[in-house]
């Protein structure tokens, strides 16, 4: 994220002396990607943020995955999956590889533990619900609809002001624009369908007082993902200012602006965000195809190399109309099959000028497994629903 900001109070020059008003230096962290090679701030700590007291295991849940085998494509109902109230410790993983998971939650209205993620950037995207995310760099507000990014490492909290249902991506990788709509210094380009504007990062520190704070990690090991319970001296949230180009933000769905053409569009069009081995794309209330013979609903298509995950979050899914897909559901449409509208959706949708669904899609290039918690809600006979449905013949 190409994108300076500074909040609180920074000295003048980076790497000099930022005293407190009591003539203590503050400690200065910098938080930077890719070793010292790509986005970074400085952060200010009252407190010496390397300072811990313990060091234990943290037990995860589940994190082992099944493959899809024989393969097919699968329907998932979320709005049928119990989960915990904690927005961090309670997710349940629903599809994974080696290079992104997807874990679903329904919060209650406690704050998560402490927390961040050493594996890779948390692209959030908030199904329902609103509250703050708590951060080392400051809150963040957010609200349904938003996707909340928070890079690798960041320390932080989810603190709902109300039940939020949260669609977790957790790459192994960062979480970025696409490469096509920056400038060649970082700029958000004019054709990309959202700018700088709809971004929202921290604005004020969040100074917080506290000893003995533990703080959850999610890290690897070469058996996999593991947890570590550490304890710090002092409360992370110590950070007096910072500036630079990393820190968490939020992008919300209804500032997105769709691309639509006068025959069916491709996904890239509606894409938000790229990690290393997937991209997370949108389809949002939109005008649709104004071609006379235009059919509006999605050819057939065969995702050579991808798997595709599409999360189904309002409105009428016009191509899936008769198949059983509903608010809360997952498809998973992996590589090597074909898929498509249900047929009967495609006479149906003929004539249509606007499209009132939303979805977010991720569409991965290595094949997704199914986690317990996809497993649990699995609707079995969604791979037959194409040959079941012939009314348009
Ligand atoms: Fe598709």
């Amino acid at each position: 994220m190409a994108y300076y900001r500074s909040v609180g109070e920074v000295p003048r020059q980076r790497h000099t002396q930022h005293r407190d008003p009591d003539g203590r230096l503050y400690r200065e962290e910098l938080m930077g990607e890719e070793g010292f090679s790509s986005d970074s701030s400085l952060l200010y700590h009252r407190g010496v943020p390397s300072a811990i007291l313990a060091s234990e295991v943290w037990e995860l849940p589940e994190q082992r995955t099944v493959p899809n085998h024989p393969l097919k494509p699968r329907h998932l109902r979320l709005h049928d999956l119990e989960t915990g109230r904690d927005a961090v410790t309670d997710r349940r993983l629903v599809l994974g590889n080696h290079d992104v998971r997807i874990a679903y939650v329904v919060t209650g209205t406690a704050p998560s533990a402490y927390y961040r993620n050493a594996i890779g950037d948390e692209c959030v995207f908030v199904e329902i619900g609103s509250g703050v995310v708590e951060t080392v760099f400051g809150v963040v507000p957010y609200r349904s609809g938003d996707y909340v990014v928070v890079p690798r490492a960041t320390t932080h909290r989810w603190v709902p002001a109300e039940a939020s249902r949260l669609y977790a991506i957790e790459a192994n990788s960062h979480v970025a624009p696409p490469k096509r709509y920056l400038s060649r210094y970082g700029q958000l380009l004019e054709h990309a369908p959202y700018c700088e504007r709809d971004l929202h990062g921290p604005s004020d520190p969040l100074l917080v007082e506290g000893t003995e704070v533990p703080v959850l990690v999610k890290h690897r090991t070469s058996a996999g993902i593991v947890g570590t319970a550490m304890t710090y001296a002092t409360h992370p949230f110590d950070v007096v200012g910072w500036d630079g180009c990393l820190y968490p933000y939020t992008l919300n769905i209804d500032d997105y602006m769709p691309i639509t053409g006068k025959v069916h569009q491709p996904p890239p069009v509606h894409q938000v965000f790229e990690g290393h081995n997937f991209v997370v794309c949108n389809f949002l209330p939109r005008k649709v195809d104004y071609h006379p013979l235009a059919i509006p609903v999605p050819y057939f298509h065969s995702n050579v190399d991808s798997d595709e995950v599409m999360f189904y979050v309002a409105g009428d899914y016009e191509a899936r109309k008769g198949s059983g897909i509903e608010l809360g559901s997952i498809s998973l449409h992996p590589g090597g099959h074909a898929h498509g509208p249900q047929p009967s959706a495609i006479e149906a949708s003929l004539g249509a000028e606007a499209f009132e669904e939303s979805a977010v899609m991720v569409d991965t290039f290595a094949p997704l497994e199914l986690g317990e918690g996809g497993l649990a809600v699995e609707d079995e006979g969604y791979a037959w629903t194409w040959a079941a449905d012939d009314s348009d013949r």
